[in-house]
């Protein structure tokens, strides 16, 4: 359990921010994929992401590919849901924000010089993200040539969170919602 009934929400606030910082850190923790889930259109689309960082404000950040199509969803509707579940403290976080990215300046000087040679050919397919080939192979194919050029790091800005910490004496829900920029606690029904 991450949480009990009688942990105040400042405690809880605080023990998601250290266990999302832990998985930036930790590969095997199990809020270091998260599902991130983003609109095209009227039509939800989401996807596994790696959490990258997380500040002690919340906001998180993420790499893609900035030919991929969550990057044209959010440049239409920055409006974003991430959900994390942690099997063993059998709790779930849901955080809804709104995402951006950062600027190509700062993505490179913070973030892309860090990155293995080996783990940046993420972001060095030869083409685009989802265009069909006519072979598996061909959809293998990077060119380290393109260094960073489609390297992009997603910014979540959170306005709402959610904690659902399952229980056999009782499930417990908390929310946090961000009101005039300070956070807002109310417990739940499940
Ligand atoms: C465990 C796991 C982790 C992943 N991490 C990332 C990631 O950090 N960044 C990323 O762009 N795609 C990541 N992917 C691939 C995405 O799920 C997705 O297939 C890809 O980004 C294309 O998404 P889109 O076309 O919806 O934009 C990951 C997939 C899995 C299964």
């Amino acid at each position: 359990m991450l949480f009990t009934a009688t942990t105040r929400p400042e405690e809880i606030w605080a023990i998601v921010i250290k266990e999302l910082q832990l998985a930036t850190k930790i590969v095997q923790h199990p809020f270091r994929f998260v599902n991130f889930c983003t609109s095209a259109g009227n039509q939800p689309d989401s996807r596994y992401v790696v959490l990258r960082e997380v500040t002690e404000e919340l906001q998180m950040l993420f790499y893609t590919d900035s030919r991929s199509k969550k990057i044209a969803q959010i440049r239409e509707n920055p409006h974003v849901s991430l959900l994390f579940y942690h099997p063993s403290a059998r709790c779930q976080v849901k955080i809804k924000g709104i995402a951006t990215m950062l600027t190509q300046k700062e993505a490179t000087k913070n973030y892309w010089e860090n990155i293995p040679p080996e783990a940046q050919k993420a972001y060095q397919s030869n083409r685009p993200p989802k265009t069909q080939v006519d072979r598996a192979e061909k959809g293998m194919m990077v060119d380290v040539e393109y260094q960073n050029k489609f390297f992009s790091v997603i910014k979540v800005i959170p306005k709402e969170v959610e904690c659902l910490q399952l229980d056999s004496k009782g499930h417990l829900r908390l929310a946090f919602v961000l009101e005039n920029e300070k956070w807002q606690s109310s417990w739940l029904v499940p």
